[in-house]
């Protein structure tokens, strides 16, 4: 039977057990991904406690010595968070009511769940976004050593999947470069936008104690107070859809890579081979070797729209906490925990592949060269570019053209001629600091 912070569920009523579960639902195991930072918030608002005497300084002690216990033994794995504890904010109560009594009796006053599961959340939210910036500085930097090694290998550069211009291997590493870094900035500032306290709400109309929100907001790390409780409890799954949208950047992108890259593997391109532990084989086909990794990396974008779209289904409510909010929570978890390991992952997968130098170099046939050409007449001849562009280049003016020479002469800032790599190994290392 279901444990229960609240009442004593009648078992004898028909469907009473399955009802309570079917409320519970997946919520005491998904609390695992929160339970320490709902423990280290329930520590500072027991500090909070003694300190406007609802707790004395003993007992603070007590509780702050469980906490601590309580938290290496989950870390040991010697504490599980499972039914039938409905959740783990129960389980919090529930140990420090068993080893402690009425001291541990003491600890929920002035708070709710409402507003201990939204700081718990934002805790969590905020340790997301520095894990996706971290993982997105990783990813430029790989990329940008890639792009420097190989600045000058030459690749064709596609439009409409179309062979077009010659490119390069630091054109096409430096652009995830470039992009990485700048979904790193969008992570910090969403961190910063996270990084307010909702604790000492309670269920979303304050208390009549002058909590030292201020204090425990400090504990806590949080830049800012969430002021108002409606807010606060108004103000849930926004913040997760926040966090969601700077993910979807980044999954947007490694959506990309992956794109070139199931191309540049096939046999039709045969630019890129991936190292082997990103690889399987086929059950049927002996010949095969697939990029599943790649394939399932890049779907991971449709993992984060559908926890957007579930989230946003969610939250058409009236102000004030309503159980729905409790489905805020797994489509955030489930997107952030997949994504975030192939994001991280996919550093590896960037670091161990490799090209195929002579194949890209053979796939840059003359046509190619037809723009050069005929950027050339207008420096050279004063043609107007349109007619430049109208005068057909011999077979032999295409021929003699070298890829390596484009590459060299596209001077225009940004282009394989002027990359500045150094430009973003700068940024880099200002955003690292
Ligand atoms: N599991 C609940 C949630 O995530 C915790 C809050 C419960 N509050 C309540 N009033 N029933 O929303």
């Amino acid at each position: 039977m279901t444990e229960y912070l609240w009442s004593k569920v009648d078992k004898s009523l028909p469907d009473a057990e399955r009802v309570q579960q079917f409320m519970s639902g997946a919520d005491v195991v998904l609390d695992r991904e929160i339970f320490l930072f709902d423990i280290q918030a329930t520590a500072a608002h027991a500090s909070g406690l003694q300190r406007i005497g609802v707790l004395t300084e003993s007992e603070l002690d007590q509780i702050q010595a469980e906490l601590k216990q309580l938290t290496d033994q989950f870390q040991s794995g010697d504490f599980h968070l499972e039914p039938p504890t409905e959740d783990g904010h129960s389980a919090i109560e529930f140990r420090l009511t068993e080893r402690l009594g009425p001291v541990g009796q003491k600890v929920h006053t002035g708070r709710s769940r409402n507003d201990q599961v939204q700081v718990a959340m934002r805790m969590y939210l905020r340790d997301q976004m520095d894990r996706l910036r971290t993982v997105c500085l990783e990813l430029a930097a790989v990329c940008l050593q890639r792009a420097e090694t190989d600045a000058m290998t030459p690749l064709p550069g596609y439009t409409h999947l179309q062979r077009a211009v010659p490119s390069s291997i630091g054109l096409w590493m430096g652009s995830f470069a470039e992009s990485f870094l700048d979904i790193a900035v969008l992570a910090t500032v969403t961190r910063q936008w996270i990084n307010s306290c909702p604790l000492g709400t309670a269920a979303g109309y304050g208390v009549n104690l002058a909590l030292d929100r201020e204090h425990v907001r400090e504990q806590l790390g949080f830049e800012r107070l969430q002021l108002n409780p409606m807010y606060v409890q108004n103000s849930r799954g926004r913040f997760e859809l926040q966090a969601l949208a700077v993910l979807a950047q980044a999954t947007l992108e490694l959506r990309r890579l992956c794109w070139d890259l199931s191309l540049y593997t096939s046999q039709e391109f045969g630019f890129v081979e991936l190292a082997s532990e990103f690889v399987t084989g086929s059950s049927i086909m002996p010949n095969k070797s697939n990029p599943d990794f790649v394939e399932l990396a890049r779907a991971q974008h449709a993992v984060v729209q559908g926890a957007t779209s579930e989230l946003q289904g969610v939250l058409s409510l009236p102000s004030g906490y309503q159980r729905d909010l409790q489905l805020t929570k797994p489509p955030v978890i489930r997107a952030m925990g997949s994504s975030l390991l192939a994001l991280e992952l996919a550093v590896r997968l960037i670091d161990t592949m490799r090209f195929d130098r002579d194949r890209m170099a053979a796939a840059i046939d003359p046509l190619l060269h037809s723009t050069d050409i005929a950027i050339e007449r207008v420096v050279q001849q004063g043609l107007p570019f349109r007619e430049a562009y109208r005068q057909p280049s011999t077979d032999e003016e295409l021929g003699q053209r070298a890829a390596d020479a484009s590459l060299h002469a596209r001077v225009s800032p940004g282009a394989c001629g002027d990359l500045r790599l150094d430009q973003l190994k700068q940024r880099l290392q200002s955003l690292r600091s």
